[in-house]
């Protein structure tokens, strides 16, 4: 039966020639390479995340991810009329919050002017035409980096989830398109899409981080927001076991039951067979996150001439789609938009 389904499984024919099936025919000419490639990158599979901070006119590099800097957001409305520009359908926006707003209980995610609610106001105020998602978890505004509220070291799922819905109206009445919550409470898309309704908001969409994995790939993300200092311990009570796979299934099924537009993974590339799964089974819109630390592993080797960027960028990217994704959450956006629009 195995072998019915590899219908091009070369034949050995006894006469000419011997092998009657070449592959690599179809392989040998860029047009005939163009004609029978299987999946296409665009511009339109991008999300870009952008780290944002205050002020005005200003430029932060993340000392662990060379090349990505946080913005003003003066700065990050010129960025995302950028991305725009380019063709990029959506913008991520997480903040920097300046250590001395940062509490115990988080209580700055709720600020209706806080900065990711200013950048957003700011963006869809100046380039309507960009959709904007928003991050939904409480570490970059809590003392102790996590994403939800302790009770001594343990994090309480229920009293989480009323201060998530909270920052998720606060976030959509900004503005925001697509909340995207990342924080891996048992029950939030439902209680936040209910709370969505209810206020009349329902045309806002949301993107679960459903199968969420704890993972060290995150490091320089943590740099970026500002909260690795501060995290106490890890975040394994919550993020998924990278050793799991059906639990992503169960993830992802109470995520759509609950209310969710588009699912997502995340780390991305070595979590590809998550991915597939996640498409294979559900059939949703699925995206998968390009994570900060992978940024930097193939930023660093390329900037250290180990790995080429010209080459490795858009096969990374290109790896996704081909794993079933409908887009990519990629501090590369802007960079491999530009590759795109070049004929890279
Ligand atoms: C917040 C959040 C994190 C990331 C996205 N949202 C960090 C974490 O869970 O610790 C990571 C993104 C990246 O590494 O690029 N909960």
């Amino acid at each position: 039966e195995a072998r019915a389904r590899h219908a091009a499984e070369p034949q050995v024919m006894p006469e000419p020639g011997y092998p009657a099936t070449r592959l690599r025919r179809n392989r040998r000419t860029d047009w005939s390479r163009r004609l029978v490639r299987e999946h296409t990158l665009t511009p339109a599979d991008l999300i870009w995340p952008l780290f944002v901070t205050a002020g005005t006119d200003r430029a932060e590099p993340v000392a662990s991810m060379p090349g990505v800097e946080r913005f003003s957001v003066d700065r990050a409305v010129r960025a995302a009329a950028e991305a725009a520009e380019l063709g990029i359908p959506v913008i991520a926006v997480f903040p920097y919050t300046d250590p001395g707003l940062r509490s115990a209980d988080g209580a700055e995610a709720l600020n209706p002017d806080n900065l990711v609610c200013q950048a957003v106001r700011a963006i869809k105020r100046e380039v309507p035409e960009i959709g904007v998602l928003c991050d939904v978890a409480l570490d970059p505004y809590t003392s102790h980096g996590h994403d939800g509220l302790m009770d001594g070291y343990e994090i309480l799922n229920d009293e989480t989830v009323e201060v998530l819905v909270r920052q998720a109206m606060v976030q959509a009445e900004a503005g925001c398109d697509i909340i995207a919550p990342s924080d891996m409470m048992d029950g939030r898309i439902g209680a936040i899409r209910a709370a969505l309704e209810a206020a009349g908001l329902t045309h806002v969409q949301i993107m679960a981080y459903s199968a969420k994995y704890a993972s060290g790939f995150y490091g320089p993300f943590r740099d970026a927001v500002g909260s690795s200092g501060a995290l106490k311990g890890d975040k394994r009570t919550y993020q998924m076991d990278p050793a799991n796979t059906d639990e992503a299934i169960r993830e992802a099924e109470f995520d759509i039951a609950e209310g969710a537009d588009m699912i997502m993974v995340k780390p991305g590339l070595p979590y590809l067979d998550i991915l597939y799964r996640l498409k294979q089974t559900f059939g949703m819109p699925t995206f998968a996150y390009q994570v900060s630390g992978e940024y930097a592993m193939v930023r660093g080797a390329c900037d250290n001439g180990w790995l080429d960027p010209d080459r490795v960028i858009l096969e990374s990217l290109t790896a996704f789609k081909r794993a079933g994704a409908d887009g990519i959450l990629t501090y590369f956006a802007l960079d491999a938009a530009r590759r795109l629009k070049a004929g890279a």
